[in-house]
């Protein structure tokens, strides 16, 4: 089995390449990145000179570039996680999130339909199901739940999500989607809440916690994610959409406080700064049908999750020392200077 996984050297995509190299010690992982800021070929070090691992740079919007990898691969299956994926960044920006997540997702497609493909899976967010209240902790995101996006990053991803299954209705493209919760985990960019949070704290830097602090996300170890990827690639039936997400619903603020406690630093530290436009309140997934179906349920909880992954952060600090002294700081300053 050869799988071409888009996106490996970025957060999720390098954890899924990791957890698919260990699990199938037969099959080949082929890795395709643009590495763009969010990408590293540092965190794809372990696996460098893995005889069944085998990287690509290369843009997904990038058509001749593309076809080319597909005629010498001839992959089975596709998983795509190349992504412009921070919601701030889009809101500054909303171009090049059209360019990779919707144009990149139709040029990975008719590769898929050129050279044949077992499976073309995509993997999407919660966040195309827009948010929730917070005074109705009764609703959750089904399958079902109406697309009804709010930033210019989720609705990139909620158009690709579309082009896949009209991909799947036209020309019978063989393909799955799935629509996780937030991850949290090893090699998460510094520009999330968490990372962002666990560095500047071990800096005593201010903690800018936007608004109130009180919109809630759904955390989910990214392994749990990765192991739920590769149930639906190899179980999950075609033409079929999975949430993913394992009921684990936290108030920014007490994200922030927590992490705080675990690295014994003061909450003096937490700073609240000029809300995100157009924020989201509440995301929340039913994660019923993975479950029914594929029998997926996480299996890291979220207290022994963020104390292993503040304890990756602190044995490698050589990974993001490197990002954060680069054009991160220009980012950094952009969005929180004078917020
Ligand atoms: P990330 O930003 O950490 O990594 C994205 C990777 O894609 C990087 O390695 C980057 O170099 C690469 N990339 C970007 N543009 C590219 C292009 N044009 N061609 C080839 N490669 C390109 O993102 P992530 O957090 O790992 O997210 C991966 C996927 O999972 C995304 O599709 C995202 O929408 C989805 N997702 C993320 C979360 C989350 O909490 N992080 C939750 C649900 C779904
Ligand atoms: P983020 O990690 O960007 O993920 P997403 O927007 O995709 O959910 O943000 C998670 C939450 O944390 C979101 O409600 C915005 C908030 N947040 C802050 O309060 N401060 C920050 O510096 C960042 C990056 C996020």
């Amino acid at each position: 089995m050869k799988i071409i996984v888009t996106g490996g050297a970025g957060f999720i995509g390098s954890n899924f390449v990791f957890h698919m190299l260990d699990t199938y010690k037969d099959y080949k992982i082929v890795c395709i990145d643009a590495l763009t800021y969010a990408g590293n070929m540092s965190t794809l070090k372990s696996v460098a000179d893995d005889p069944n691992f085998k990287f690509y740079k290369a843009d997904i919007a990038d058509r001749e570039a593309i076809y080319k990898i597909f005629e010498t691969e001839k992959p089975d299956i596709v998983v795509n996680f190349a992504a412009e994926s921070h919601v701030d960044r889009s809101i500054e920006d909303p171009e090049i999130f059209l360019r990779t997540n919707i144009l990149g997702t139709a040029v990975l497609m008719d590769a898929c339909r050129k050279y044949g493909i077992q499976r073309y899976h995509q993997v999407s967010t919660d966040e195309v199901y827009g948010d929730l209240p917070l005074d109705r902790p009764d609703l959750f995101f089904t399958e079902d739940t109406p697309i009804h996006t709010s930033s210019p990053y989720s609705s990139s991803k909620a158009s690709a999500d579309l082009l896949v299954l009209a991909y799947h209705r036209t020309y019978g493209l063989p393909v799955s989607i799935s629509r996780c919760s937030n991850n949290y985990g090893p090699y998460h960019f510094p520009e999330k809440l968490i990372p962002l949070m666990i560095i500047n704290a071990l800096h005593d830097k201010p903690l800018p916690v936007y608004g109130e602090g009180i919109n809630v996300r759904d955390w989910l170890y990214v392994e749990d994610h990765c192991r739920a990827i590769d149930l639906i690639i190899h179980k999950g039936k075609v033409g079929e959409v999975y949430n993913v997400g394992g009921h684990n619903e936290m108030r920014n603020i007490d994200i922030v406080k927590l992490i705080c406690k675990e690295l014994n630093k003061p909450e003096s530290l937490i700073t609240y700064v000029t809300d995100r436009k157009g924020h989201d309140m509440r995301y929340a997934i039913d994660p019923t049908k993975i479950h029914n179906e594929l029998g997926w349920l996480p299996e890291t909880k979220f207290a022994d999750g963020i104390k292993k992954t503040i304890a990756w952060y602190l044995e490698n600090r050589e990974w993001w020392e490197e990002i954060i002294s680069g054009e991160y700081k220009n980012y950094y300053d952009r969005m929180y200077k004078d917020r």
